[in-house]
C-alpha cells in the first residue's frame, strides 16, 4: 500500500500516514543548517525524492503560519546503528517553516511523510551512450546532487560535480556533503574557485566532451536550472532537473505544484517530478511562490 499514486518507475513509494521522527542532530553549515532525523520505519529514498516536514509541537504557533508542512529534499541517507535510517536535510531559512525546522534541537520531534516524487535516472537510462554523469548544483540545490553523487560512487559510475554559489554564506554543506575529488566550484563573488556562474564551468566541460556521451543532472535556483536546460537542449544533451514549486500536499491531491509542460497542459511536480527531463517542461522558472 502506498500514499503515492504516481507512475514513474524506480521511485521509492511512501507509506501511508505521517511518522513522528526524533531529531538526532542539528548543526550550522555556513549560512544554512543541517539537521538529522531518525526514520525508524520509512523506506530508503532515492536521489531527487523529497519529504514533507512539520516540526512537533508548535508548527502553527505563530499567527497560524507555517500551517502546511514544507517540502524538503534529503541531503544524505545512512544507516542508524540502533535501527532505521538517518536522514540529513540541508535547510535555508527563508520563512516561518524553514526557520521552525532550523530551530529544532536534538531530542525534539518532527512529523514526516514521504519519500515523495520520482528519483533521478542513472546515466545509461538518461542517455544509453553515457560514459558518466555531470552534476550541476547551486545553493541549497546541492542537497539532491550530493545524494545522487553518493549513489553513483557506490555503483562505480564516474561523475563530475560542478557547484555554484553566490558567496561563502550561501555555500553551506559543501564540506560535509561533497568530497573534493572531481568537484569544481564557482562563486559569483570570486571568494573561491571560478569567479562567475557554475554554467561557465558546464560550458567548459561540454566543449571538451563528446556531447553524445554526456548525461547532465541539475538542482538549484530556477534561473540556473533554466540556463542549464537551455545549454543542454541547444546541444542535444539529455538533462534531468530537480525543480521546486509550492507544495501543499506532496502526493497529487491539491494541484498547487502544477508547472507547464513543453507540449501543452500541466504536470504535478510532486508526482510527475520533482525530477523532470529538460525537454518535458516549457521552462524551469514556472514555480511561483505561495503562502501556506
Ligand atoms: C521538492 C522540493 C524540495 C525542496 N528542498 C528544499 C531543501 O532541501 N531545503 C530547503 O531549505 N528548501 C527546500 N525546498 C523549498 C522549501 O520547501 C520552500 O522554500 C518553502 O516554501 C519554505 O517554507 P517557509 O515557510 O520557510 O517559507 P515561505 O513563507 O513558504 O517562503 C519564504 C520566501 O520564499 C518565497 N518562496 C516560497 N516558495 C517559493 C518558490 N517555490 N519559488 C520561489 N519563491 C518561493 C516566498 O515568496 C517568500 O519570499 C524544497 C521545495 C521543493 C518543492
Ligand atoms: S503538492 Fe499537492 S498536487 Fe502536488
Amino acid at each position: 500500500m502506498s500514499a503515492d499514486s504516481g507512475g514513474k518507475p524506480g521511485r521509492t513509494q511512501a507509506p501511508f500516514g505521517r511518522r513522528l521522527c526524533e531529531v538526532a542532530d542539528s548543526r550550522p553549515a555556513g549560512g544554512y543548517r543541517i539537521f538529522t532525523l531518525i526514520d525508524e520505519d520509512g523506506p530508503s529514498p532515492g536521489p531527487g525524492q523529497f519529504y514533507m516536514l512539520a516540526a512537533h509541537p508548535d508548527w502553527a504557533a505563530e499567527g497560524g503560519r507555517p500551517y502546511l508542512p514544507r517540502a524538503i529534499s534529503h541531503a544524505r541517507v545512512s544507516g542508524n546503528p540502533a535501527g532505521g535510517q538517518r536522514l540529513d536535510f540541508l535547510i535555508d531559512e527563508v520563512g516561518p517553516g524553514t526557520s521552525r525546522l532550523a530551530a529544532m534541537s536534538p531530542g525534539d520531534a518532527c512529523w514526516i511523510t514521504g519519500p515523495f516524487g520520482g528519483r533521478f535516472s542513472l546515466p545509461r537510462q538518461l542517455n544509453p551512450k553515457a560514459a558518466g554523469a555531470v552534476l550541476v548544483g547551486g545553493g541549497i540545490g546541492i542537497a539532491p546532487m550530493a545524494v545522487l553523487r553518493r549513489e553513483l560512487v557506490d555503483r562505480g559510475i564516474p561523475s563530475r560535480s560542478l557547484l555554484g554559489f553566490r558567496d561563502r554564506e550561501h555555500s553551506g554543506g559543501i564540506d560535509e556533503l561533497f568530497g573534493c575529488e572531481e568537484t569544481r566550484l564557482a562563486f559569483e563573488d570570486g571568494s573561491s574557485g571560478h569567479k562567475g556562474y557554475v554554467t561557465d564551468l558546464l560550458l567548459q566541460i561540454l566543449e571538451g566532451d563528446d556531447s553524445g556521451s554526456a548525461a547532465v543532472y541539475s538542482c538549484g535556483p530556477p534561473a540556473m536550472l533554466e540556463a542549464v536546460r537551455r545549454i543542454c537542449l541547444d546541444r542535444g544533451i539529455p538533462v534531468e532537473l530537480a525543480l521546486e514549486s509550492p507544495m501543499a500536499c506532496g502526493y497529487g491531491a491539491c494541484f498547487g505544484c502544477a508547472v507547464p509542460k513543453a507540449d501543452g497542459g500541466y504536470m504535478r511536480l510532486c508526482i510527475d517530478g520533482p525530477v523532470v527531463r529538460g525537454d518535458e517542461i516549457a521552462t524551469a522558472m514556472a514555480g511561483e511562490p505561495a503562502v501556506g
